[in-house]
């Protein structure tokens, strides 16, 4: 299927099944908000939970928090998101169509990269099993020839932002002759910069009222709860402080479902470590959270690191996490090694003294922090949409299949009487009454069961349970898995112990 196709095909699964609606749909939605649905919100909850637990229940140097939305409006000024916190933009004159200019440039490099693809597949094609893909990147002329074009480009867009020379983006876009993605259009304005930050006011009245942001990071909320957590935790160098929650960017070039929101969850960490330590640190939590990543077997080949060459004004180095979406590799998570920057700036616009006395040392210091910051609705974007297959089987016909990672899939099994009568949905029921005290189970009774295997398979459910007449004779039951479609017979008092075994997140973070 062609990756545009098969996007929308993720977005339509998404709403089919309860997944993610677009907001306020009643009244024709809101750009770029979503909600998430009964499905959706506990795909949701099982990445958060796997993510607290890998970062906050297994490590006793990390200790979690939850700051406010709403923080002192100097918070982002000492931040510098006041003044630093922008996007480049350019308005198509004709179209009147505004855009991020970094974006056009990455997706102009993004055709690029479609075209190197295309060459692997088809030496994939002419080779057969001899091929080597490593090796034909690194040696075919054609492929070298647009990576080269693509790293070219890239890197004058990175030094030109990181100038703030809005001219040469602009000169780089009419030197590629970049045209409106909807008119063709290349009559285009100035880039100019535009904050991202969503205003607000607190209190009653417009005279006293004060103005505020909504926060564009949660790690602000951090870094100012930095010495309380650490003093009433009594942590020790090197320590991190996480959280989980919502941020709001006021995204221009809001598209791509939710890989891009204006409303959006993050989860966030920050390891407060020794000055001269970062490198090192950086190097750990690149490596670690790539491990928590493949940990769920989505595929070695659908991830890769981005290092910066444009670093945010407070990192000293930074790269992505890039996952393999159906548009492309794009960022799924930043790791920033982020000097003293934050906690210095809020020093000096605070006043109050944020610095660490090291009993070791016997001195005290302004902590470096190394951060690692994923969105988590881009996480569902990844898992979500990695798990979407149609599958062809021995028989021909296709079965829509959502193979998300059983610890994650919203509903654990489902309990399906094989007929409406004799006893068997009773039976059914009572094995859910004892099933929900560890996982979420559904009941399903409606059409012939090979509807409902279909209907769950699409759902992601990795166990369907099937009560027959033979349960009432010998307590057993039928249970299938979504993925190999393999079916087992099974005592009733067995299948806790054989759900718990595949979604149980012992098993699964222990293949970090
Ligand atoms: N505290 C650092 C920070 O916020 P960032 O790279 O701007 O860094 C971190 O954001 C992560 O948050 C990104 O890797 C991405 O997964 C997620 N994210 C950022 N903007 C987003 C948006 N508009 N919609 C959804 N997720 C977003």
């Amino acid at each position: 299927m062609a990756n545009d196709d098969q996007f929308k095909k993720v977005i339509s699964h998404a709403k089919e099944y309860g997944y993610v609606f677009q907001s306020s749909e009643i009244y024709d939605g809101l750009s770029a908000v979503y909600d998430y649905a009964q499905n959706g919100a506990e795909l949701k909850k099982n990445i958060r939970d796997y993510w607290w637990k890998a970062m906050v229940q297994m490590n006793d140097n990390i200790v979690g928090i939850d700051a406010a939305i709403f923080m002192h409006p100097t918070t982002w000024k000492a931040s510098g998101h006041v003044d630093a916190f922008n996007d480049p933009l350019i308005d198509n004159k004709d179209s009147k169509k505004r855009y991020r200019a970094d974006v056009l440039v990455e997706d102009y490099c993004a055709k690029i990269e479609n075209k190197i693809e295309k060459e692997v597949k088809k030496a994939e094609k002419r080779f057969g099993e001899a091929f080597n893909k490593e090796e034909f990147i690194s040696t075919n002329g054609r492929v070298l020839g647009y990576q080269e074009k693509i790293d070219t480009i890239l890197k004058r867009l990175g030094q030109s932002l990181e100038k703030e020379d809005l001219a040469d983006v602009k000169a780089l876009i009419e030197e590629l002759e970049i045209a409106d993605p909807l008119t063709g259009s290349r009559n285009w304005t100035d880039v100019k910069q535009f904050n991202l930050m969503f205003g607000t006011k607190l209190g009653a009245s417009a005279d006293s009222a004060m103005d505020l942001y909504l926060r564009p990071e949660t790690a602000q909320g951090i870094f100012v709860n930095f010495l309380n957590v650490q003093k009433t935790g009594r942590m020790k160098i090197p320590f991190g402080i996480a959280q989980t929650g919502k941020a709001f960017r006021n995204e221009i070039v809001a598209r791509q479902f939710i890989f891009r929101m204006r409303e959006f969850e993050q989860m966030e960490m920050q390891f407060f470590i020794k000055p001269g330590t970062q490198k090192e640190w950086f190097n750990h939590w690149k490596e670690t959270r790539l491990k928590w990543h493949l940990s769920l077997g989505m595929g070695q080949d659908n991830y890769r690191f981005h290092d910066h060459e444009k670093l945010a004004h407070y990192a000293d180095a930074a790269t992505d996490i890039e996952f393999k979406f159906p548009f492309g590799f794009k960022e799924l998570e930043g790791i920033h090694s982020r000097t003293d920057f934050d906690l210095k700036q809020h020093e000096e616009f605070s006043g109050k003294k944020l610095q660490y006395f090291d009993h070791e040392d016997n001195a005290n210091y302004t902590p470096y922090v190394l951060e690692t910051s994923i969105g988590l609705d881009r996480m569902f974007l990844a898992v979500f949409s990695n798990a979407l297959e149609d599958e062809t089987l021995d028989d021909g016909s296709v079965r829509t299949v959502l193979k998300l990672p059983a610890v994650l899939a919203p509903t654990k099994a489902a309990v399906l009487p094989l007929v409406k009568k004799d006893g068997l949905p009773e039976i059914a029921k009572t094995i859910i009454d004892d099933l929900k005290w560890d996982f979420n189970v559904a009941y399903d009774e409606k059409d012939a069961v090979g509807r409902r295997y279909r209907r769950q398979d699409a759902n992601g459910t990795p166990f369907c349970i099937t009560v027959d007449h033979d349960t009432l004779e010998d307590n057993t039951v039928t249970i299938r898995h979504r993925d190999t479609m393999e079916q087992q017979r099974v005592k009733i008092e067995d299948l806790r112990d054989i759900i718990k075994k595949e979604v149980d997140v012992k098993e699964w973070l222990q293949k970090m």
